[in-house]
C-alpha cells in the first residue's frame, strides 16, 4: 500500500471510531455536542492518531487495538486547538478551513467545548485494551502527564509568556518540547503501549516522537511565514503579527529549514531498532518534513 492510501484509510477508520465514541448532536446537551463535532470533524491531518496506529503496527500490534488511544489523542489535540484559538490566547478566526469554534458558538461555549473534548479523551482511553506490560491505567497516566501543566499546558504558558520577547534558541526548544513534541511523543508511545511493545522499542519510539515533534513545530512555524491562509486553513503570518517566539524569528528561515531536516534525521535514526517494520513510520516522518500545510 502506498503512503497516501495508508493515510486516507487510517484517517477514515479513526474518524469512524471517533464518530462512534462521541455523543450525537441529538444527545443532551445538543448544542455542546454540535460544537464538539464541529471542531473535530473539520478536517485536520489526524497526524497524532496516524502516528499512534503506525507505531502500534511497527511493534507488531493490531490497528484495532490502537484506535481508542488514537481517538483520545486527536480529541486532546482538538481541544488544545479550540483553546489555543480563543481571543485570550492566539485570537484566531480560522481553523481547519472553518471559522473557529468561538466565532461560531461564542467564547463561553468554546471554553466548555475544549473542556468536554479533553474529558471525553480520557473516557475513550479507558476503552483501550490494556495488557500485562502496560495497563489502561499506564496509558491514562501517559496521556495525563502529556496534557498537563508539566507538558502541553506548560508549553502554552511559556508560549504566551514569550510573546514580544527575544528568546534564545534553548528557551524556544523548551517551549516546543512541551507544547508540541510531548503530544507527538505520547502518540507513538501510546501506539507502542497498545501493542505491549518491549521496553527498548518504547524507548526508541519516545526518541523518535521527541525529535519528530520538535521538527513538526519548526515546520509549523516555517509554514506560518511561507504559506497562504487558504493553503493552511488557518491565518498565515499570525506569529509575526503578535511577535511569537518562533524558529524563523529566532534563527531565521534558512536555518529553520536546516534544523527541521536535522531533527527529522534524528527521528529516523531512532527507528533503527525496528528494521523493516519501521518503514511506515519512516515514510510518515519524511512526508511530514515535506508537508505544505
Ligand atoms: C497544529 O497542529 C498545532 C500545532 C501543534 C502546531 P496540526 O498541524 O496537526 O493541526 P491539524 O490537526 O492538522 O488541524
Ligand atoms: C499550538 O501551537 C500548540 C497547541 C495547541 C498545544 P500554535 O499556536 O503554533 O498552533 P497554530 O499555528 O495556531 O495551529
Ligand atoms: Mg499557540
Ligand atoms: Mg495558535
Ligand atoms: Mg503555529
Amino acid at each position: 500500500m502506498n503512503l497516501k492510501a495508508y493515510l486516507d484509510g487510517t484517517v477514515a477508520e479513526v474518524d469512524a471510531a471517533m464518530d462512534g465514541f462521541l455523543p450525537g448532536e441529538d444527545v443532551r446537551q445538543e448544542a455542546m455536542h454540535a460544537a464538539m463535532r464541529y471542531s473535530v470533524f473539520a478536517g485536520g491531518k489526524r497526524l497524532r492518531p496516524v502516528l499512534c496506529v503506525a507505531a502500534a503496527e511497527a511493534c507488531g500490534g493490531s490497528r484495532e487495538d490502537a484506535f481508542a488511544a488514537a481517538c483520545a489523542l486527536e480529541l486532546m489535540h482538538t481541544y488544545s486547538l479550540v483553546h489555543d484559538d480563543l481571543p485570550c490566547m492566539d485570537d484566531d478566526d480560522l481553523r481547519r478551513g472553518r471559522a473557529t469554534c468561538h466565532k461560531v458558538y461564542g467564547e463561553g461555549m468554546a471554553v466548555l467545548c475544549g473542556d468536554a473534548l479533553l474529558t471525553e479523551a480520557f473516557l475513550i482511553l479507558t476503552r483501550a485494551k490494556g495488557g500485562e506490560r502496560y495497563t489502561v491505567g499506564d496509558m491514562v497516566e501517559e496521556l495525563a502527564i502529556t496534557g498537563g501543566s508539566r507538558k502541553l499546558i506548560g508549553g502554552q504558558v511559556l508560549d504566551l509568556e514569550g510573546e514580544g520577547k527575544k528568546l534564545s534558541k534553548e528557551e524556544l526548544v523548551r517551549i516546543h518540547e512541551a507544547k508540541t513534541a510531548a503530544l507527538l511523543t505520547a502518540s507513538v508511545k501510546l501506539g507502542g503501549m497498545s501493542a505491549q511493545a518491549e521496553p527498548e522499542k518504547l524507548e526508541a519510539l519516545a526518541k523518535f516522537g521527541y525529535s519528530l515533534g520538535l521538527a513538526f513545530q519548526v515546520i509549523d512555524d516555517i509554514l506560518d511565514v511561507t504559506q497562504t491562509t487558504e493553503k493552511l486553513g488557518k491565518t498565515a503570518g499570525k506569529d509575526e503579527a503578535v511577535e511569537k517566539a518562533t524558529y524563523p524569528s529566532v534563527i531565521g528561515l534558512e536555518e529553520s529549514r536546516i534544523e527541521a531536516e536535522r531533527l527529522t534525521g534524528e527521528a529516523l535514526a531512532a527507528l533503527e531498532i525496528f528494521g523493516d517494520q519501521g518503514f511506515r513510520l519512516r515514510e510518515i516522518a519524511e512526508w511530514m518534513l515535506g508537508r505544505e500545510y
